[in-house]
């Protein structure tokens, strides 16, 4: 079975574009990869958040895996920070990539230009995430799209390093769901729809509540050409329909003919709908899960353990593929 890797970053509440363009799909995945699914708690450090919302952050998303049917006997889920050999390999993966590479990373860029002081952690990001990539042997990476950049220069270390030292990593494919890769936002679906965003009506949070789902929704920018057709110059319909289809598992031309004859106001309630009955009852199961804090710690610990073999084994592998001095 092939090995799969992915995760969430806790920087923020995950939102809906985190659940169709990833979480969602990991689910079905689930079955047919041998897989591993991580809290990127490190990755959070790399802007200045406060302690108790980046610990509240970790433990709602662990809480999501679980609540939206990942299975943590079946899959290795663990939090990034209890396996060490993160940050070691880290640490050679920077060493490996050049400063022009690195540089050209979009995400970097964008940040770079909208805030005066950015870290270097910010900078090393796509090299950490490299490292959580390669440490598990990582056949597939399935993500939105603005991640595959990352999965690229992910690859192009890895070919870097077999080839300069020893054959040592499997080389990693990114892939990206044929609908609802890149989910925009409500209230300017020219742009991601992020967990970092500036207003809160513009992103849906797994979190949110019914009512708050509809409300958000009811407020959707849309246009004035009257017709219900995914197509360039109908971001926001467009965008709508992305939702809708994949909420219901359907084509988004199915979904258009759904909507044949509908107004603006049909779509973005029904919209709203499918998304209230799917997130609803995982919202439910978050809270609960939640009450019990050690629970949720046991299964962290379980499978940080299972991570923390197959991480070890990697380590080794490399420190003696580099020339480091390889005792445990
Ligand atoms: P993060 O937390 O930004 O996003 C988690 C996943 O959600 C996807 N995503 C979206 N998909 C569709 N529409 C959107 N609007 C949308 N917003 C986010 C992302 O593409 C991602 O798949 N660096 C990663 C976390 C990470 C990681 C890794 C991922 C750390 N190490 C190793 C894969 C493998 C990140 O910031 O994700």
């Amino acid at each position: 079975m092939e090995r799969l890797y992915s995760a969430t970053k806790p920087t923020g509440k995950l939102t809906l574009g985190n659940y169709i363009g990833a979480i969602k799909n990991w689910k079905e995945m689930q079955e047919k990869y041998s897989s591993i699914f991580c809290v990127a708690d490190l990755h959070s450090l790399t802007i200045n958040i406060d302690k108790d919302e980046l610990n509240e952050n970790i433990y709602n998303q662990f809480a999501t895996f679980i609540a939206a049917g990942l299975d943590p006997e079946k899959n290795i889920i663990y939090c990034q920070s209890q396996v060490k050999e993160h940050a070691e390999l880290g640490w050679i993966m920077n060493c490996l990539t050049y400063f022009g590479e690195a540089s050209r990373m979009t995400q970097f860029k964008d940040h770079k230009q909208k805030e005066k002081n950015v870290s270097v952690g910010l900078f090393a990001y796509p090299m950490l995430m490299a490292a959580d990539i390669l440490l598990y042997n990582t056949n597939v990476v399935p993500v939105g799209v603005d991640q595959m950049q990352h999965i690229e220069i992910c690859r192009d270390i890895a070919m870097r390093f077999n080839s300069r030292y020893k054959e040592t990593f499997v080389i990693p494919r990114g892939i990206v769901p044929k609908t609802g890769a890149k989910i925009m936002g409500l209230l300017d679906p020219t742009k991601k729809m992020a967990k970092s965003g500036d207003n809160d009506n513009d992103v849906i949070y797994i979190e949110d509540d019914d009512e708050t789902i509809m409300k958000k929704f009811k407020r959707a920018v849309t246009d004035s050409l009257n017709r219900i057709k995914y197509c360039e110059e109908q971001p926001g319909v467009s965008n709508l329909l992305t939702i809708y289809a994949t909420m219901k598992n359907i084509k988004i031309e199915d979904a258009e003919k759904h909507f044949e004859g509908c107004g603006y106001g049909e779509l973005k309630k029904q919209t709203a709908q499918s998304v209230i009955d799917e997130l609803s009852p995982i919202r439910k199961k978050i809270f609960e899960l939640k009450q019990n804090k050690k629970y949720l710690e046991e299964l962290m610990e379980k499978g940080a353990e299972k991570a923390r073999k197959i991480a070890r084994e990697t380590i080794k592998k490399v420190y003696e593929n580099v020339g480091l001095v390889n005792i445990d």
